[in-house]
């Protein structure tokens, strides 16, 4: 990446964050939904943020919604406590918690596996859960990855592919990426998104911006590979610059700076719409339609206003997103034409998965 690419990703990130709530002066809060009564829809990291706002909201427009978490006890209190304040304003919620651990590709393929053998439709899938470890160390999971490319990118990518069956039979349905304006600083050399090869020094912050690039480029070449007749559309939105936990490991000083400026930063209700609008909004199917037709390099991206946004120049270099695509298949341990066999009704063996515990 040059350093004009890098400083016009920086400039946009400051931009937004000066003027997301100017851009966005035309949505509601909260965002009316349409009527979303059969709708199931999956919502990992709803346990906290923008998550927990996108599960909530869309319980409470009538879709049935799976919290996939790693803290099961922690959403089943959430549940209890909406359920109580729902009380007297229609059915009862219809809500359930599911376990996950997207630091463990084990428990992704579980996750699943689990979900698949129910042999219902998926009509939505919310890839939210995220880290942003700010100024930490490098850290692995235990399957040996970076944790931001991990969590962000490659076990959200293996759940997406493992899920097509069930999308298949939800279609037509969409895979939602909550992905960020950062990913315009990101830079990813497929040949090193582990960053174990030491040609670049580490540092959290690239590890986050890499991770969402990577989850663009992915969702780039999936968009491509899927054919229109199978119905699943996928988009990658920006949430916006928005308060939440994600902010947890950042410095005292930058937290407190969260606290001081309230008016630029979304809070959580605001950075969960530009998810809950391309989730159920009847026109985005058509958006990413229109896209694919125009045979359009990259997928279907919106920004925290819920308007069309034009991804990095980065992620408009198909060369490495074909390579990305690659890379991030063997790494989640799927064989290269997994979605071609899946989208015909066959098995597909992931090196991940219950029998390796
Ligand atoms: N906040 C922003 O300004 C901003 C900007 C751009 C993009 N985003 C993206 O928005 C998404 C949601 O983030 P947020 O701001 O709402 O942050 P958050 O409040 O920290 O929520 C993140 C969620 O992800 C879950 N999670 C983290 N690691 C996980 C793992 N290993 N397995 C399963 N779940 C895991 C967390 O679960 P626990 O509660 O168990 O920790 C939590 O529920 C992320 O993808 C983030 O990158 C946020």
């Amino acid at each position: 990446m040059g350093w004009i690419e890098w400083f016009r990703g920086w400039f946009q990130l400051i931009y937004e964050m000066l003027f997301q709530r100017i851009m966005a002066s035309h949505l509601q809060n909260p965002m009316p939904l349409p009527p979303i009564n059969d709708l199931t829809c999956i919502v990992t990291g709803s346990t906290s943020g923008i998550g927990l706002e996108i599960a909530r909201q869309l319980a409470q427009s009538g879709a049935h919604v799976i919290m996939a978490v790693r803290k099961p006890k922690v959403a089943q209190d959430l549940i209890q406590k909406w359920q109580n304040e729902w009380s007297g304003m229609g059915l009862p919620l219809n809500i359930e918690v599911m376990e996950v651990d997207l630091l463990s590709l084990d428990s992704v393929v579980r996750f699943a596996e689990e979900w698949n053998a129910r042999s219902g439709p998926l009509h939505v899938l919310i890839n939210n859960a995220g880290i942003f470890s700010i100024g930490e160390p490098q850290k692995f999971s235990k399957d040996g990855y970076e944790e931001h490319l991990q969590v962000n990118h490659l076990a959200p990518a293996l759940l997406s592919i493992l899920l097509l069956p069930s999308l298949i039979r939800g279609s037509p349905s969409r895979i939602v990426n909550v992905n960020s304006i950062m990913h315009h600083i990101g830079f990813v050399d497929p040949e090193d998104m582990n960053f174990t090869s030491g040609k670049k020094k580490y540092r959290s912050m690239m590890g986050y911006c890499n991770s969402k690039l990577a989850q663009v480029m992915f969702s780039s070449v999936l968009t491509k590979r899927l054919p229109a007749e199978a119905g699943i559309n996928i988009v990658c939105v920006s949430p916006g610059i928005v308060h939440t936990n994600v902010a947890r490991d950042l410095s005292k000083f930058v937290q407190a700076a969260y606290h001081l400026i309230p008016y630029f930063i979304f809070n959580a209700q605001e950075g969960s719409r530009s998810t809950l609008f391309a989730a159920t909004d009847p026109q985005v199917p058509e958006y990413c339609e229109m896209l694919k037709a125009d045979e359009w390099p990259v997928c279907a991206f919106l920004s925290q206003d819920c308007r069309p946004a034009n991804p990095s120049e980065e992620a408009h270099n198909i060369q490495t997103a074909y390579e990305v695509w690659e890379k991030t298949l063997e790494m989640i341990g799927l064989p290269s034409d997994s979605v071609e066999r899946l989208i015909e009704g066959e098995e597909v063996k992931c090196r991940y998965g219950a029998e390796q515990e």
